[in-house]
């Protein structure tokens, strides 16, 4: 399924088997929670036993849209999408196809990013053909308009104040979120101690292209410098970090520039296509060298995505 963040692997939230498919599609562990996707506010509530004046504050301003909300769940959600937890991920999507798809299937559709466990996520329809070897039907859509995954938004309304947590960074930034609430004229607060266990799938890898990426912190570091260090330390990578498997090849010898587009809307738009085309190049790893400018507000998502699908960060 297209949507305008990256592809998703869909699956009616009715059909245990169909759910299941999707981990074994993906080769994901159970304990990484799906998120539900539907096409109106009305199917988001019918998903949650605490839809507050936060949650439809939130929604209506950035719905459909790249915004999951982590809300209570309530029993008609099969705790294979939650791992377990009580609480889901509910977000819909800004694509003409796949809100069509959710409504014509009349059931919410859990849909994790189609990549393998660990790996670059797609922004086109031929991205999921190459991920899965043409085993999985893929509906075109085009290329996904945004390019990184939706901002995943904790939140809580049991209280008189609103509390919430950005579990993963994406376009819509915090900023945004204390904007909406505040003129909504709703009372809340940032969560900042908030208990491991209600942000799994957490990994320090992810998004992996399929050789090395190297991330260079460092100034003035020439790429031969960057190649010697990184041989020096790749031996000393473990086989997997948290399931996720780590691509480590014995010696790397030509390196090759991860350069993305200066504006952090045009980068995220081409991020995870260019970490894919850049993998089939003539080189055995590539190298992204931190400038200035990424540690702007707007880059911070993509920073969080370049660090995770990094083997090494050179500091
Ligand atoms: O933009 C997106 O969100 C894309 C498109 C397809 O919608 N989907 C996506 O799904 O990125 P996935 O499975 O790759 O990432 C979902 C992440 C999980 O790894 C987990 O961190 C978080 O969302 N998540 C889902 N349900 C959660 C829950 N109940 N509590 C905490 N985190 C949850
Ligand atoms: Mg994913």
């Amino acid at each position: 399924m297209p949507t305008e963040t990256v592809y998703g692997l869909a699956a009616r939230i009715d059909q245990p088997q169909a759910l299941e498919l999707i981990f074994s599609t993906k080769q994901r562990p159970f304990f990484d929670p799906l998120i539900v996707h539907v096409s109106s506010i009305g199917e988001a509530k019918r998903l949650t036993t605490q839809w507050g004046a936060a949650a439809n504050a939130l929604a209506a301003r950035f719905w459909p849209g790249p915004l999951t909300l982590i809300l209570p769940k309530n029993s008609s959600v099969n705790p294979m999408i939650t791992s377990g937890l009580e609480s889901v991920g509910i977000r819909c999507p800004d694509h003409p196809m796949a809100l069509e798809l959710i409504s014509k299937v009349g059931v919410p559709l859990a849909a994790p990013s189609a990549n393998r466990f660990g790996k670059t996520s797609p922004t086109s329809a031929e991205h999921v053909e190459i991920e899965f070897a043409s085993g999985v039907p893929v509906i075109d859509g085009g290329s996904s308009s945004i390019g990184i995954e939706s901002t995943v938004l904790w939140l809580n309304e049991s209280g008189s104040t609103a509390e919430w947590k950005i579990l993963r960074p994406g376009h819509i930034s915090s900023g945004e979120i204390q904007t909406c609430l505040a003129e909504a004229k709703i009372a809340h607060r940032r969560k900042e101690d908030l208990d491991a266990k209600a942000s799994p799938g957490q990994m320090k890898h992810h998004y992996m292209p399929e050789i090395p990426l190297i991330m260079v912190l460092r100034a003035s570091v020439s790429l031969q410098e960057v190649t010697t260090w990184a041989n020096s330390k790749i031996g000393e990578l473990p086989d997997q970090v948290e399931g996720v498997t780590l691509n480590k090849p014995s010696a790397l010898a030509h390196g090759t520039e991860f350069v993305l587009p200066r504006d952090p809307i045009l980068a995220a738009r081409a991020l995870y296509a260019q970490l894919r085309e850049q993998s089939r190049l003539p080189t055995d790893h590539l190298i992204f060298f931190q400038q200035p400018y990424h540690g702007d507000e707007a880059w911070m998502p993509l920073m969080d995505r370049l660090k995770k699908a990094s083997s090494l960060v050179f500091s």
